[in-house]
């Protein structure tokens, strides 16, 4: 059974990790899934993969905080397709350091991606999503939005305020047929977390407090986001689901 068939669907930041292993999942549920990043190689190597499968994808370069690529995106979809079943802001990059040190140019950075291109995105995309009428919008929030860790204030503020943001946009386009949902992941092996998972103590540390002893895959991931992309999760709508090997549940 294919769970998205006549679908279509837009994931940012698309490229690589689990923007990748969502848009794989979702096109090979038969979904038309547009494969953006700001990366355009990446994302055109990322959709020929999926197309040789025998499955519907576009590259599409976008950078979610330049407001003139997303406004240019939704007016390519729109042109295409005239509606956006599902969109998934899953762009998001991290800047590590103390808080008391982090600089202006650091705290924009961060902010521009994961919380102004999300904004951006929800805003813009609106009017393709009404006309979907049974649309679903997806944010990658984060643990780091419910916990703190050493090293990433400015990123766990930016997914807390994605997480607030999905809560408030699931009241105001519920009259829309627009559902709106979150992910919160834990750890997830992906180059965001690659150097952090290098080193040994750091990893012992966190494996210790994930109940299910592991680090995510970026499949994990993608299996959840295709729950709210699908009518499974029709009456599902302002939730925050951890995907963290229990990792927040408690040790
Ligand atoms: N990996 C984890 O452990 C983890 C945990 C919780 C949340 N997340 C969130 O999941 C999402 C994906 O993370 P990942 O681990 O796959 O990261 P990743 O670094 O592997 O991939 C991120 C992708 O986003 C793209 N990107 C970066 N800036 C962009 C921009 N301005 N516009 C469009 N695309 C852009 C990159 O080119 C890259 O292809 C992020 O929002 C991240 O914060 C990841």
């Amino acid at each position: 059974m294919t769970r998205l068939e006549g679908k279509i669907a837009l994931v940012t930041g698309a490229g690589a990790g689990i923007g990748g292993a969502m848009a794989r999942v979702f096109a090979s549920e038969g979904a038309h899934v547009y494969v953006s990043d700001v990366n355009g190689e990446a994302a055109a190597s990322e959709t020929a993969s999926i197309t040789e499968a025998g499955h519907k994808a576009e590259a599409l370069r976008l950078d979610v905080s330049k407001g003139q690529d997303v406004v240019a995106a939704f007016r390519q979809i729109e042109d295409a397709h005239g509606r956006l079943d599902v969109i998934v802001n899953n762009a998001g990059l991290n800047v590590r350091g103390d808080f008391r040190h982090m600089s202006d140019a650091d705290w924009t950075t961060i902010r521009e991606v994961n919380l102004d291109g999300v904004v951006r995105i929800a805003r813009d995309g609106f009017g393709l999503m009404k006309a979907s009428g049974n649309a679903s919008l997806i944010n990658l929030a984060s643990i780091m939005g419910h916990r703190g860790l050493r090293q990433l204030a400015g990123y766990s503020a930016t997914k807390g305020a994605v997480a607030a943001l999905t809560r408030a946009l699931a009241v105001e386009y519920a009259p829309y047929g627009i559902r709106v949902n979150a992910l919160a992941p834990g750890f997830i092996e992906t180059a965001l977390t690659e150097r952090v998972l290098r080193n040994p103590l750091i990893n012992k540390a966190l494996i210790d407090q994930t109940p299910l002893r592991r680090f995510g895959e970026p499949e994990d991931v993608a299996r959840a986001a295709l729950f709210f992309a699908s009518d499974d999760s029709g009456f599902v709508t302002g939730a925050d689901l951890a995907v963290d090997g229990g990792m927040s549940a408690g040790l």
